[in-house]
């Protein structure tokens, strides 16, 4: 059996891995998982991590979606950034055990409420079970919304390589 943990610098190599295999090489940068602004969470068996989840405090008027200004109130949103989980070990529970910990976690720490940008393929947006058993609301869905991030930044999407076009659906919670 895993257990979520805190994630630990030890398990750096290990994250960017996933990450690099489930979001494309320089989605998450190295920078990012030094950030004390992030809360990071990851799934750890025997040493081996299975998936992480990042997720950031914001606050209201810095949203990245105007549109979410009409839905949520003027108080401190977790942003869930990012959900992962090493390819030999999704559909087994993992991704939902990691969203549910931080949601937790994010409670805990008195946010109440919750948004995060889920990306959207030709399969369709893979988060999109996990967030709405957790209660959270389908918002808007945008077009080719990390083209222009995908070409500053230089990174490939792991599903259409460079520029990205894939959507974005955004999803909120609010208690
Ligand atoms: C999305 C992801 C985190 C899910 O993790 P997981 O551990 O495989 O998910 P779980 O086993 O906890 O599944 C939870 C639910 O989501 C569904 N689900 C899992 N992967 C799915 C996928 N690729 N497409 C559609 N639904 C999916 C499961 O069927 C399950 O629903 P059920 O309980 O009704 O059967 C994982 O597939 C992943 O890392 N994907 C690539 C990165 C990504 O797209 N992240 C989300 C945006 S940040």
């Amino acid at each position: 059996m895993y257990s979520i943990q805190s994630y630990k610098k030890e398990y750096l190599r290990q994250v960017e891995t996933i990450a690099e295999l489930q979001f494309g090489k320089g989605y998450i940068s190295c920078d990012d998982w030094f950030d004390k602004d992030r809360i990071i969470l990851v799934a750890v068996k025997d040493e081996k991590v299975l998936g992480f989840c990042i997720a950031v405090i914001l606050e209201y008027k810095n949203l990245a979606h105007i549109e979410l200004q009409s839905v949520l109130t003027d108080s401190p949103v977790g942003m869930i950034k990012s959900l992962a989980v090493q390819p030999g070990q999704i559909r087994k529970g993992v991704g939902a055990k990691l969203l549910e910990a931080i949601l937790r976690l994010l409670v805990e720490k008195g946010v109440s409420q919750f948004y995060t940008e889920a990306w959207r393929d030709r399969k369709g947006t893979r988060i999109e079970k996990i967030v709405l058993k957790n209660n959270f609301t389908k918002l808007i869905e945008k077009e080719d919304y990390w083209y222009s991030d995908s070409l500053k930044r230089n990174y490939q999407c792991s599903v259409c390589g460079q520029p990205c076009r894939c959507n974005a659906v955004v999803y909120y919670r609010r208690e």
